[in-house]
């Protein structure tokens, strides 16, 4: 894979924030991470338990991160640990990304009615959602000047998409806390918005039963007929969290191609993503 290249400038000069969803180098978190820091931030990162430990210092390390802890976001003492060691290093902080979901294997597979179990349904809503109204108001408190935080959501929300199952009624959650928190935050000076990107093969993306058929499909039928990059996504975060995104907020904001925007497409792009010729 080609190195990727991030703009650099100075928009997020003097902003430090909290990066909370990388497991590894393909992850959508740290493509963002990148981006923020060729601008200029400083940056916090939380990892989700040992082993994914490996792999994130190394990169939090390489762009000299001051802030590495573990967090695990369905436990109490954990996040109040995170914020805890935020706080006590910087005081305040400017933004926060949260980049976390997940379901169970065994949910992202077949019928919605049948796999969709009432633990599954519990946990998926609890990580994938609740997570980043727990975040946001523990980051909200250390944001007295303003700020601005995403989410990460996908098309799954909004319309069927096969195996994504449960975490699209999750997805679909995600995005109406986020309209909430814009509401509840507006006043304070803190915007709040997701990012819906197409997919991208990341760790979490392997989990989706009949991931080639999303790709291709999504390759042929999208408007610019190409799987979404992740320097788009960490564009889109870059303006959301800098002053360029100012007045932005409650949006959800599509990177996928223009492929939410497709309710038909052309015969010939339908028969190429089922190799029909
Ligand atoms: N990859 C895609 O195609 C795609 C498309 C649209 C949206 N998204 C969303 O982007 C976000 C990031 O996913 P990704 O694709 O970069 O995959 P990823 O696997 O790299 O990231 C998912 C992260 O969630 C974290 N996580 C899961 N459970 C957690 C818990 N209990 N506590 C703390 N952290 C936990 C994992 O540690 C991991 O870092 C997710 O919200 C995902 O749904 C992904």
């Amino acid at each position: 894979m080609a190195k990727r290249e991030f703009p650099t400038g100075t928009l997020m000069q003097g902003k430090r924030g909290l990066i909370m969803g990388v497991a590894n180098k393909n992850s959508i978190a740290w493509a963002i991470a990148e981006q923020l820091h060729a601008q200029g931030a400083e940056l916090a990162f939380t990892y989700q338990g040992e082993a994914l430990e490996r792999r994130v210092r190394p990169l939090a390390e390489s762009i000299n991160s001051p802030i590495i802890v573990p967090c695990d976001v369905t436990d109490d003492a954990s996040m109040d640990a995170c914020f805890a060691a935020l706080k006590d290093t910087w005081g305040e902080i400017d933004f926060l990304v949260h980049s976390v979901a997940f379901a169970g294997k065994e949910q992202l597979a077949g019928s919605f009615i049948d796999n969709t179990t009432r633990e599954g349904f519990a946990s998926a809503l609890n990580i994938s959602a609740y997570s980043f109204v727990d975040a946001a108001r523990r980051a909200s408190h250390m944001m007295s000047e303003g700020g601005s935080m995403i989410t990460m959501t996908y098309l799954g929300s909004e319309r069927v998409v096969p195996n994504y199952n449960v975490m699209g009624v999750a997805k679909a959650a995600l995005e109406a806390c986020t309209r909430y928190l814009a509401a509840d935050l507006g006043p304070r000076g803190i915007r709040v918005n997701a990012i819906s990107a197409g997919p991208i093969k990341t760790l979490a993306a392997a989990g989706i039963g009949s991931g080639r058929h999303m790709f291709r499909f999504n390759k042929a039928t999208a408007a610019m007929q190409e799987n979404t990059e992740l320097e788009g996504v960490a564009g889109a975060a870059l303006y959301l969290l800098s002053s360029l995104g100012t007045s932005c907020t409650g949006e959800t904001h599509h990177v996928d191609g223009g492929f939410h925007a497709i309710a038909m497409p052309q015969e010939a792009a339908l028969k190429a993503s089922l190799g029909i010729d």
